[in-house]
């Protein structure tokens, strides 16, 4: 895990918003292990200054650290004199499904606007770099799996009409001409599945305030005792068991996808592109319940209940346009994706 040029200042420099994060933590390591200085905006509303601190545990860099909402245009201003990006990659933003049903207007202010100011600020510097977090979500109930980047778009929560408008807003910028603007915009949107799992020296990983809304940090905190039982939400639906299917994908083959969207954007020309970041491979409820169970060696109770609203049956991606025009794929299985997730949570119960 020591990687030997570490403490090279000659490394290029990547702006990681939201990289205290679950997803971006992990980015961050991936980052350094492949050459690059990570540099991190988060203002900690879901995480903890400590997993930037175990990201240099793991690596022996200290990405640099800014502690700033995305909202606050000065200090971002002040973010960007201060150093030379090579690339943006924006993780920063509210993620809660239903929570966003609640508070749509928070969720449209921070996600929304954090982009926004983020991608003014970017053009005021002339940056157009950008790799965007997007999600699956994005598909709403697609017609048939798996699911291509040429299936049509929708949104049932706010949250997701959230991603799918910053879609919308960055093929915008892509499109316009660019004597307009101060840069060329090459832009990757990056759409996640289910990530799960995480690094295999159990320093990082996913650490959800109050109870999980997930099924995999639920299912690590049945495992640990905290919390009683899983509710398996509908057996009903057409899948191999009739519990709903999803595509886990290991965290560090997501933040792997990361850095390969990164060295893409330099043989690609400006412009905006979509990928599925997934396995290709779907599991059901009850699949990762019994898999937990095997990687753990603890029973995981659980009782069937209502379907939960605005879930869809099947969900799995089409992986074969990030393998073919980005060079990458998942490597890890559903037995390495739990086996690191029970070690995170069972070194870390209370997380960070
Ligand atoms: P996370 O909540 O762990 O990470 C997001 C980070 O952004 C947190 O550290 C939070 O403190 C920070 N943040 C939030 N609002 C901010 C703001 N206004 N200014 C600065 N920092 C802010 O979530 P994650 O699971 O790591 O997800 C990262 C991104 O990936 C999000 O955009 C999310 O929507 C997207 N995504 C996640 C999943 C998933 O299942 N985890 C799936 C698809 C897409
Ligand atoms: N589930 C349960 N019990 C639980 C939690 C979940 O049975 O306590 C089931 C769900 O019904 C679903 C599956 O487990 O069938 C996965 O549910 P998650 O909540 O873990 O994930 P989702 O697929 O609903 O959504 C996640 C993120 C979204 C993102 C989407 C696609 O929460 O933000 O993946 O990337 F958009």
């Amino acid at each position: 895990m020591h990687s030997p040029s570490a403490s090279s200042s000659t490394r290029p420099e990547v702006l990681v918003t939201g990289g205290a994060g679950y997803i971006g933590s992990h980015v961050c390591v991936e980052l350094v292990n492949a050459g690059y200085r990570p540099v991190v905006v988060d203002n900690l509303s879901n995480s903890k200054r400590e997993a930037v601190r175990r990201v240099a545990r793991i690596c022996e860099l200290e990405p640099d650290f800014y502690e700033l909402d995305l909202n606050d245009r000065e200090g971002l201003t002040e973010v960007f004199k201060k150093h030379d990006f090579k690339a943006v990659m924006h993780f920063a933003g509210l993620k809660a499904v239903g929570e966003s049903s609640q508070i749509p207007l928070k969720y449209y202010r921070e996600n929304l606007g954090g982009t926004l100011t983020l991608c003014e600020v970017m053009a005021e510097f002339s940056q157009g770099n950008l790799i965007f977090s997007s999600s699956a979500t994005v598909y709403g109930d697609p017609a048939t799996v798996p699911i291509d980047e040429r299936f049509p778009t929708s949104a049932t929560n706010p949250y997701g009409r959230s991603k799918l408008i910053i879609e919308e807003i960055l093929r915008d910028l892509a499109a316009a001409p660019k004597e307009h603007q101060n840069s060329a915009w090459n832009i990757t949107l990056l759409r996640y599945f289910n990530p799960v799992g995480a690094h295999e020296s159990g320093l990082i990983g996913e650490d959800p305030s109050g109870i999980p809304n997930n099924l995999l940090p639920y299912i690590a905190q049945v495992a640990i005792g905290k919390l009683e039982r899983l509710s398996v939400f509908g057996d009903d639906y057409d899948t191999v068991d009739g519990t709903g299917v999803r595509d886990y994908i290991h965290v560090v083959d997501l933040a792997k996808g990361h850095v390969a969207a990164l060295e893409a954007l330099d043989s690609t020309g400006p412009g905006c592109r979509a990928y599925n970041l997934g396995t290709g491979q779907g599991y059901s409820v009850l699949q990762m319940v019994k898999a937990f169970e095997k990687a753990s060696g603890r029973d995981i109770p659980y009782q069937i209940a209502p379907r939960r609203p605005g879930d869809i049956a099947n969900c799995y991606a089409n992986a074969d346009l990030a393998r073919q025009e980005l060079g990458w794929e998942a490597q890890f299985g559903l037995e390495r994706m739990m086996v690191d997730a029970w070690r995170w949570q069972s070194q870390n119960p209370d997380g960070y």
